[in-house]
């Protein structure tokens, strides 16, 4: 494996260590996610660059919780600002949807100049120039597998860009257009397509950015691409473009917005204060390795959340019948079952099933609805932790991020 894949590895295991997960609770899934999408989400299978990577509903659960936040003073038009919201800006439009009464605005350090979509629901982006910069296959277990011949997927789509491009009946200017041949779909601008009557999209490094105050800036999968020096920077950054009052949400999850974590900052005046550390239960189970999810040493926040996890696992009344109950409900939903050494096997041939990620959001969902969470709460106040469960249901506790005073 590339030496940037090992790295990941090697930060994961500090995480487990620090969050005393056993190697008895390594799944199938959780080794074939090293193997199989790892390498193809890390910023050097794309040279470098973060990669625009995003995923339907993602944030579904983030814009419920701004749904749910009552602001002390009505606000009339209210701005919400997705900062990093990747490409095709899909979850950016997703809460343009749900918040129809908001402003919103999609910001991102670069936005494709032409994005093309192929038959099975894969898509490349290329820039002005007709550079390939980024794919990103629909992810199913046969699509994941494109990470793996990731020249070959590359020179595919080129070729078929190539020829499509000729179609265009302009390369320059700033028009929109769309060439449809033989399932193939070229569009020239994109970002045009995916504007609302509520939705705009500012490309810009957030550095830079300069959008009206917000009530609430989201800023989720991007600043962990950064060293944590670099964070502290642009959580300033950041802040400074709240309105007072206004709420900043930061933090990584993975499609359908699993194994979600994240921090919730309240702008007072000319202070930043961290209101909010937030964990969705699944975090506690060793299906996938976002709980584990670095790139770089010492992320803040994934070692906050090692350390809650550490808690939990430390509680005498609460995880071994957790453990106990989410072993018994894994069989039961045909994931994993515990060998006579303790170790996880899938039940048939050893493979997973074709269902596997819609059985294992079932299955937390019934954890969820056993109490479980309720439970997990208040074995971190038993820790000494100030928590509780928060509207939208994740565990929550006062962070330890320190607050920070914003510059004159
Ligand atoms: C992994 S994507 C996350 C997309 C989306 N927020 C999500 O959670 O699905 C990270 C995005 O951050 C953008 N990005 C990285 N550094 C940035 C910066 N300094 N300013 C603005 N955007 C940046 C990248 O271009 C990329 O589109």
């Amino acid at each position: 494996m590339p030496s940037d894949v090992q790295d990941f590895i090697t930060r994961m295991l500090i995480l487990m260590q620090k969050a005393h997960f056993p190697v008895t609770d390594f799944t199938p899934s959780l080794i074939w996610q090293l193997g199989n999408i790892i390498p193809g989400f890390l910023p050097c299978a794309w040279r470098g660059m973060v990669p625009p990577l995003t995923l339907s509903k993602r944030h579904a659960k983030i814009d419920a919780y701004v749904s749910k936040h009552i602001f002390p003073d009505r606000l009339t038009s209210p701005v919400f600002v997705d900062i990093g919201c990747g490409f095709p800006p899909i979850t950016t439009m997703e809460s343009a949807a749900t918040l129809s009464e908001w402003r919103v605005f999609g910001v991102d350090q670069s936005f494709s100049d032409y994005l093309l979509h192929d038959r099975e629901g894969n898509y490349a982006c290329f820039n002005e120039q007709g550079e390939f910069e980024y794919f990103q296959p629909r992810f199913s277990r046969v699509g994941v597998r494109m990470y793996q011949n990731s020249a070959e997927v590359q020179s595919r789509f080129k070729k078929i860009f190539d020829e499509l491009q000729l179609l265009l009946s302009s390369k320059t200017g700033q028009a929109n257009e769309t060439i449809d041949k033989d399932g193939y779909k070229l569009i020239h601008h994109p970002i045009r397509n995916y504007e609302a009557p509520n939705l705009s999209f500012v490309e810009s490094k957030l550095e830079d950015v300069q959008t009206p105050p917000a009530h609430i800036i989201r800023c989720m999968n991007t600043l962990l691409y950064f060293k944590p020096e670099t964070q502290q920077h642009m959580l300033v950054k950041l802040g400074s473009q709240l309105a007072d009052g206004g709420m900043l949400i930061v933090g990584s999850n993975l499609m359908n917005g699993a194994s979600c974590r994240y921090t919730v900052y309240k702008r007072e005046g000319a202070f930043v204060v961290p209101i909010e550390f937030a964990l969705t239960v699944d975090n506690l189970g060793p299906f996938n390795v976002m709980p584990w999810y670095t790139l770089h040493d010492n992320d803040p926040e994934a070692m906050q959340l090692a350390d809650m996890i550490h808690q939990l696992r430390a509680n005498q009344s609460f995880w071994p019948g957790f453990t106990k109950r989410l072993d018994h409900l894994m069989e039961h939903y045909g994931l994993f079952q515990r060998d006579g050494e303790g170790f996880f096997h899938a039940p048939e041939d050893e493979h997973l099933a074709a269902d596997f990620s819609e059985r294992v959001s079932h299955m937390w969902r019934q954890i969820e609805e056993e109490g479980l969470t309720n439970e997990a709460v208040d074995a971190l106040q038993c820790a000494g932790y100030t928590a509780w469960k928060n509207p939208v249901g994740d565990i929550a506790i006062q962070p330890n991020a320190p607050s920070f005073k914003l510059p004159e």
